[in-house]
């Protein structure tokens, strides 16, 4: 594996003059100075001018790797040139309209060609609201209310699909019975009594829970490799199991793939064998603009048909399947054709062994976990298995702020405690320079992170 001298990696701190003094008016009008929590800041947020393939500028004129992708969704990188054509040629014929377009068909096309059990699409502006339309669409299908989700799962803003999203030791109860724990102070109860928390690639608490509860679940959500889960996979014998289960007790199965599909040509169910009767996208598909799309069976995406009446399931939405997000996810999807998803794959796969590499040559406390362009770098020795092993403690914490810190500082953005990914812009260069330093920051950091007795 090449490799360069620390003196070649390291940077001076960026200087952040013009984003403190930004930062200084958002507090004015933000409630935290910032219009999202998942901003990161350390101590202040970086206010980005522009961004140029796997790169971004910040308006104090720094340079960093960009291994966020504005949490994933920007396959191609920043300003890929068919998706800047396409959404110019767009707007100079109208924004948005309250009548269809042809290339929304387009695009719909394009999803159900590649998407196994994708049969029917209806299009919506973010992941949240995909998630938030099959989950109803299950119910409209079933007529039953409740629903199954994965502790520790993220699936967007729906409160049912929120539940338990960041359960703590503290409240998350027994292995073999999970609370339902709530995402914010006054969740309504009904929303926890309605929502059945299970652990991820946990057979038997499937098989007993599912089992006793199925007469009044509409469906499981299941994202086929739960990034705030471990971002490890579903194994197939659990996804045998879960089959088995839905179908025996008539409750459907939803892959929440807004995050995953980015796995693959046919998408993250397809690579792990999960069948599901809906399927829901976002990030990807949409070429960098705001999107969403709820995907399925014929006969369980007919909730949504007005054609004999009103349909079980109204779904509207303003800017639903609006031009410019459908015209830059035709050209983001079409230039993801599968040489593209495997040679993605393939960097990916040569960032995880050489991270791995280079924890096992320093015999250092962390872990590397992910698929495809993803992956995720752990502050505890074994690979997490599934969300209560991902319980890390102040230390630990500390320790994966500090590699965040590092890269920052260094000119790469690694998003802190979330899936980090690779862009079709990055190649080799990329792949060493993300090696370089973390091998460099664990050098830098021995001695602290001897201290930090991480967990074995
Ligand atoms: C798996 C998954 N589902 C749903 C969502 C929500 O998507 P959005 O942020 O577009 O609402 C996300 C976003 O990160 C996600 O990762």
């Amino acid at each position: 594996m090449a490799t360069r001298s620390n003196e070649e990696v390291r940077l001076k701190t960026p200087p952040l003059r013009r984003s403190e003094e930004a930062f200084a008016r958002a507090l004015l009008v933000f409630p935290d100075g910032t219009s999202r929590v998942t901003i990161e800041r350390d101590p202040i947020p970086k206010y980005m001018e522009r961004g140029e393939g796997a790169y971004l500028f910040d308006v104090d004129g720094n340079r960093y790797l960009d291994l966020n992708g504005n949490f994933t969704s920007l396959i191609h990188g920043h300003a890929f040139k068919p998706v800047v054509d396409a959404v110019h040629l767009q707007l100079a014929s109208g924004s948005c309209f309250a009548n269809p377009t042809q290339v929304e068909i387009e695009l719909a096309s394009i999803l159900c060609e590649r998407i196994p059990n994708v049969d029917r699409v209806r299009f919506v502006n973010t992941g949240t609201e995909a998630v938030m339309f099959a989950i109803k669409a299950a119910r409209a299908f079933t007529g039953k209310e409740g629903i199954a989700k994965f502790e520790g799962a993220y699936h967007g803003a729906y409160d049912w699909a929120e539940v338990s999203q960041s359960a703590t030791p503290e409240n998350w109860g027994p292995a073999d019975d999970p609370v339902s724990v709530p995402f914010y102070k006054g969740m309504p109860e009904s929303v926890l009594q309605e929502t059945l928390v299970l652990r991820f690639n946990d057979t038997a608490l499937l098989e007993k829970k599912l089992t006793a509860h199925a007469r009044r679940i509409a469906a499981v959500v299941i994202d086929p490799m739960p990034s705030q889960a471990g971002l490890v996979a579903a194994k197939p014998d659990f996804l045998d199991s879960l089959h088995r289960l839905c179908r025996d007790h008539g409750v459907l199965i939803i892959a929440d793939e807004v995050l995953n599909l980015r796995q693959g040509y046919r998408g993250a169910s397809a690579r792990y064998g999960l069948k599901p009767d809906l399927l829901t996208m976002g990030k990807i598909i949409g070429g960098g603009l705001p999107i969403g799309a709820i995907g399925g069976r014929e006969d369980v995406m007919d909730v949504f048909s007005a054609k004999s009446g009103r349909p079980l399931l109204p779904q509207a939405g303003t800017f639903s399947a609006n031009p410019l997000s459908i015209v830059a996810g035709i050209a983001a999807m079409r230039a993801l054709d599968e040489a593209a998803f495997a040679r993605l794959d393939s960097l990916g796969d040569r960032l995880r062994a050489n991270l791995t590499d280079i924890i096992a040559q320093q015999d250092a406390p962390f872990a590397v976990t992910g698929a495809g362009s993803l992956f995720r770098i752990h502050p505890t020795r074994r690979k997490p298995r599934e969300f209560r092993d991902m319980a890390t403690n102040a230390l630990q914490k500390d320790a994966s702020r500090a590699l965040s810190g590092f890269f920052s500082r260094h000119g790469a953005i690694l998003p802190n405690g979330a899936a980090a990914c690779l862009s079709t812009p990055m190649g080799e260069t990329e792949v060493e320079r993300i090696s370089d330093l973390f091998r460099l920051f664990l050098k830098e950091h021995a001695a602290e992170i001897k201290n930090m007795k991480i967990a074995e």
